[in-house]
């Protein structure tokens, strides 16, 4: 069984290569190919417990009569997660949830089957039964703890999780992590880029052929180094990515890829001492605790997905100390910081050159939505002149190179929020094509470019 052939593999998309490459042909990252020996098909003894035979049984079918009726949908147990899945999990399926050590996958991955009731097969490659045992008490407050149709299987070799599922036949199976599992069929050490894709297909095989779902948890690093979560977003049905500041309380699970469903809706989670709790309405609580009053503070309402989110942006500029300003983002990128910054200077003579600006999310999130810009220029230019804004107000608008002000997507979503919210104007671009009417209670005020928001805001200060 010991061939000598291996092949090359990019750890950042997966690509195969028969010799080593500095840079990736297919995605164009640099350092990215390992190796890893070839498995060899045919010699994998250990795999015939799974029966392909079905499967290759397959004749194609008409499209015209092909069952249309809905996917069957088993919930959960968290309405968050279940909506995130486009209304529960989809029997058979193999959903990857993806993030960075210590985020809470494995705290999510456990509260599923204690909130859920379903017969489920809990494998965990990462932690002792006594460890489990403790965080599930952890999470017991409001929870059953002595849930009876949770099974915890401590292994990491995939053959025996797979014969005890087919002999188990469990609701829902959950395997932490994909990196510690390992397939005797590969040669290679467990975690590397041979040995995950090998461990993913065989789950994907036991879920379609046995119509269990299977949750599998991926670490990803802040580089994005370790193999895995990539190379898997092309085999499994669906991939789920916590994201946060792991400082913050507050954790966004995103749907990046949904064979049954949308993709691009977000769930928000705090962790608390008992586990995640699930935010139904984050807006509420990303909006300032304090007081309106402070100068550098700036409301934005972006969408996330197809959920419209409003928080606090916050800006702080001073004169620099040293030679040099030092420009810093939390959360927003900050070469687009620089980019607004320079808008400002050019565009509405405001010298900031010679400043230090430091800006920040509220609540540790990371925000890509274009209307963000309208709250970063307002909360600059707040701190810059010391002067606060108004408290009932909120912005969302992308800022161009010349200082325009444009439209943004779905801004009646944003309004319809921002209202509910018990906002009563909100600064949004003069060439936002809105139509009906505006719900009760909030107004919008329109600006076209850089200098028309300033006068609008700062006129009397
Ligand atoms: P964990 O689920 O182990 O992360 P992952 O599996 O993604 O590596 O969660 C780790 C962090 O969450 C850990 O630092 C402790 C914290 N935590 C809480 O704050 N409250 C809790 O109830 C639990 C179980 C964990
Ligand atoms: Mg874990």
């Amino acid at each position: 069984m010991a061939t000598a052939k291996t092949l090359w593999y990019c750890t950042n998309c997966g690509n195969e290569s028969p010799k080593w490459m500095g840079r990736c042909p297919a995605c164009g990252e640099w350092n990215t190919m390992v190796e890893a020996p070839v498995e060899k098909k045919s010699a994998g003894s250990g795999s015939k417990g799974l029966s392909a035979k079905s499967s290759d049984a397959r004749k194609p079918v008409r499209l015209k009569e092909i069952d249309r009726s809905k996917e069957p949908r088993m919930s959960l147990g968290l309405p968050e997660v279940d909506r995130l899945l486009g209304g529960g999990i989809v029997p058979g399926s193999l959903v990857l949830v993806g993030g960075e050590p210590g985020i809470g996958k494995s705290t999510l991955s456990l509260q599923i089957p204690l909130a859920s009731g379903l017969r489920t097969l809990y494998v965990t490659g990462e932690e002792s039964e006594r460890q489990v045992k403790m965080r599930a008490d952890r999470l017991s407050s409001d929870r059953n703890p002595d849930n009876e149709q949770t099974l915890i299987f401590t292994e990491t070799r995939i053959e025996s999780v797979i014969e005890q599922a087919e002999a188990i036949r469990p609701e829902l199976m959950i395997v932490d992590s994909v990196q510690t599992m390992f397939t005797d069929t590969v040669e290679s050490t467990p975690g590397s880029v041979s040995q995950i894709k090998e461990v993913a297909a065989m789950l994907l095989r036991f879920a379609k052929t046995s119509g269990v779902p299977v949750l599998l948890i991926g670490h990803i690093t802040k580089d994005g180094y370790i193999a895995g979560p990539k190379i898997l977003e092309h085999i499994v049905d669906v991939v789920l990515q916590f994201e946060g500041e792991n400082r913050g309380a507050y954790r966004i699970l995103r749907s990046i890829k949904n064979r049954f469903g949308s993709t691009s809706e977000i769930a928000v989670f705090e962790m608390t001492g008992n586990g995640l709790r699930e935010v139904a309405n984050p807006s509420e609580m990303l909006i300032p605790m304090h007081e309106a009053g402070l100068s550098g503070a700036a409301i934005c309402a972006t969408l996330d997905g197809t959920r419209p989110l409003l928080f606090e942006v916050q800006a702080l500029v001073s004169s620099a100390v040293y030679g040099t300003a030092q420009r810093s983002a939390t959360g927003f990128d900050t070469r687009r910081l620089n980019m607004l910054l320079a808008v400002l200077e050019k565009r509405a003579g405001f010298h900031l050159s010679a400043k230090d600006v430091f800006l920040n999310m509220a609540g540790g999130l990371k925000v890509s939505d274009p209307a963000a810009d309208l709250a970063v220029i307002a909360a600059v230019l707040s701190s810059n002149f010391d002067y606060s804004l108004p408290g009932d107000s909120c912005f969302a608008g992308e800022v161009g190179l010349s200082g325009e002000i444009r439209p943004v997507a779905q801004t009646d979503r944003r309004i319809a929020e921002a209202a509910r919210l018990g906002f009563k104007r909100i600064y949004v671009s003069s060439f936002t094509p809105l139509t009906g009417e505006l719900p009760k209670g909030i107004k919008t005020v329109k600006v076209a470019d850089v200098p028309a928001l300033v006068k609008s805001l700062f006129s009397n200060a």
